[in-house]
C-alpha cells in the first residue's frame, strides 16, 4: 500500500530548543555574524578535534576557500573522485585549476591511495578526499604516499561525527576539512559550512577572505564602535561568504543533539541491512555502513541489475511513485560536458559500474522505524516486479 505522505530522502529534525534559540537571537537585535557564530566555531572545534574552525555560508565556499589558501590556481591539477557532488570539482574550476577525476573502491565508494597515485602528475597541487555517505577515507595513508607539496583537502560534507580507522574524528587530521550544514545534512542550519584546521595563520586568512578581505569582521565593528571600517585599507580580494548568528544558534543546539540523531540513523541503517539481506535478489550496501565510525548521512544501495527487469532510474521513479524519496548520489562528474570540456573523458570503470546501479534510501533523524519498513516494503515490491 502506498504511503499517504511523501518520505523525503533527508529531513532535518528541529525541536523547541532550536526554535527558542532563533527567537532569542531575533530578539537580541543582532542577526549577522557575531557571538553565536564565535561560540559555534569553538564548540565545533572541540567536537571535531581541531584547534580552529572557520564557518562560512556553505561547504561549497569552504572547499573553494580551502583550495584558495592552499595556493591552487590556473594550470594546477586537483584530483578528486568523480563520484561526488559538483561542489567538489567546481571548487577547482572557480580557481582556474583542472579537476582530474579518479576512480573509487566498489565497496566503500571512496577513493584509495592507488586511485589517487594513478592520477598524480607534476601539475598536481591538491587532492580532495570525499568521505562518501559519511564513511571516512584513509587520509593518513594517502598523505604519507603523496609527493611533498601536494595538499589534501577533505570534503566532509557527509561526515560530521564520522571517525577514521584509528578512532579520531573527521576534522582532526590536520588537513583543511570542510563540513556542510545544508538543509538535509546530519547537522542542519538550512545553509552553512565550516573549515576545520590546525594552522592559525591560515584560519586568520580564511576569516578575512570570508568577509571581503576585511581585517575586522562585522561583529567587532558593531561591538567596538570606535573601530572605523577600512581604517586598514583593503589589500586583497575577498568574498562575502560568512555565516550568521541566526544559523549558528541552530547549529549549537543541533551539535548537542548529534548523539540522539546518530542513534536514530543507526537504527534505521540496521533495519535496512536486515531487510535488504532478505530480498531476492539480495541488494548490496556500502561496506562499513553499520560501523560505529560511519556518520550514516547516506544509505547507499547497489542493485543487482543483471538479475532485475528494471534499471536503476526506473527503480527510483517507481519508489517515488510510492511516496518513497529514494535518490541518486551521484551521477559521475567525469562524463559531464562541464568537466570534459570537449576532451575524451577518462575511463573510470568502477565509478561507471557502481553509478549505474546505485541509489540512496531515505535516512534522517526525523524518520521512524515504521518509515524504514515502508521503504523496505516498497523496494521489495519494485524489485520483485509486483
Ligand atoms: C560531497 C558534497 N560536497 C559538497 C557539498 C556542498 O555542500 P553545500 O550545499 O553546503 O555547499 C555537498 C552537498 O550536498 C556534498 O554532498
Amino acid at each position: 500500500m502506498t504511503r499517504p505522505e511523501y518520505l523525503p530522502f533527508g529531513k532535518p529534525h528541529f525541536s523547541d530548543r532550536e526554535i527558542a534559540a532563533v527567537t532569542r537571537v531575533l530578539r537580541s537585535g543582532w542577526v549577522g555574524m557575531g557571538p553565536e557564530t564565535i561560540a559555534f566555531e569553538r564548540e565545533l572545534a572541540d567536537y571535531v578535534g581541531a584547534p580552529h574552525v572557520v564557518t562560512v555560508n556553505s561547504c561549497t565556499s569552504a572547499l573553494f576557500l580551502s583550495l584558495l589558501v592552499s595556493g591552487v590556481g590556473p594550470g594546477d591539477e586537483v584530483i578528486c573522485p568523480s563520484l561526488t557532488w559538483c561542489s567538489t570539482a567546481n571548487a577547482a574550476l572557480y580557481l582556474g585549476a583542472q579537476p582530474v577525476f579518479c576512480d573509487v573502491d566498489p565497496d566503500t565508494l571512496c577513493l584509495t591511495v592507488e586511485h589517487v597515485l594513478a592520477k598524480v602528475t607534476p601539475k598536481t597541487k591538491a587532492v580532495m578526499v570525499v568521505h562518501l555517505g559519511g564513511l571516512a577515507a584513509d587520509v593518513a595513508t594517502l598523505r604519507a604516499a603523496l609527493p611533498k607539496g601536494v595538499v589534501v583537502v577533505e570534503d566532509a560534507a557527509h561526515a560530521l561525527g564520522a571517525r577514521f580507522p584509528d578512532g579520531k574524528p573527521v576534522g582532526s587530521s590536520g588537513n583543511l576539512t570542510c563540513f556542510s550544514f545544508y538543509a538535509n545534512k546530519n547537522l542542519s542550519t538550512g545553509e552553512g559550512g565550516a573549515i576545520a584546521l590546525f594552522d592559525g595563520s591560515l584560519a586568520e586568512q580564511l576569516q578575512s577572505l570570508r568577509q571581503h578581505g576585511l581585517p575586522v569582521d562585522a561583529w567587532k565593528r558593531f561591538s567596538h564602535p570606535q573601530q572605523l571600517l577600512l581604517s586598514n585599507p583593503l589589500d586583497r580580494l575577498g568574498y562575502k561568504m560568512n555565516y550568521t548568528d541566526l544559523e549558528a544558534c541552530i547549529g549549537r543546539i543541533q551539535l548537542t543533539r548529534q548523539p540522539e540523531f546518530a542513534a536514530i540513523r543507526l537504527d534505521i541503517a540496521q533495519r535496512y541491512v536486515n531487510g535488504l539481506k532478505a530480498m531476492s535478489p539480495p541488494l548490496g550496501f556500502q561496506r562499513h555502513c553499520l560501523d560505529p565510525y560511519h556518520a550514516r548521512h547516506l544509505f547507499v544501495v547497489q542493485l543487482a541489475l543483471d538479475r532485475m527487469r528494471l534499471n536503476r532510474d526506473e527503480v527510483v521513479l517507481a519508489l517515488r511513485a510510492q511516496n518513497i524519496g529514494a535518490s541518486i548520489h551521484y551521477a559521475p562528474l567525469h562524463l559531464m560536458p562541464l568537466y570534459c570540456d570537449g576532451r575524451q573523458p577518462a575511463s573510470l570503470p568502477v565509478t561507471e559500474q557502481v553509478a549505474a546501479r546505485m541509489l540512496t534510501l531515505p535516512i534522517s533523524a526525523s524518520m521512524s522505524l515504521s518509515d524504514a519498513d515502508d521503504v523496505l516494503r516498497a523496494l521489495e515490491a519494485v524489485i520483485e516486479g509486483r
